[in-house]
């Protein structure tokens, strides 16, 4: 599974660099290393609909208050 982070500066402001944190350590805690990777890009221009994250292509706007639901939902609900 490949979760791509905009890191664009729209994004950058509500709090991406944040989401990058918290998804690498939720990534280790969850020991899931081996089968997600975690990418950042430059504005995929949705900013409105930021903190744009994409999974597999699919387009999601998580915010860090939203992040921890978002991984537990979105990716360990799609792994197992
Ligand atoms: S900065 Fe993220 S979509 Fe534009």
């Amino acid at each position: 599974m490949v979760i791509t982070i905009c890191i664009g500066s729209s994004c950058h402001l509500k709090g991406s660099r944040k989401i990058v944190d918290q998804f690498n350590e939720l990534i280790m805690v969850n020991k899931v290393e081996d089968k997600v990777s975690l990418n950042g890009s430059f504005c995929i221009g949705e900013c409105m609909n930021g903190v744009c994250v994409k999974i597999d292509g699919a387009l999601y706007s998580v915010l860090p208050e939203t992040a921890e639901d978002f991984f537990h939902k979105e990716v360990m609900g799609r792994l197992q």
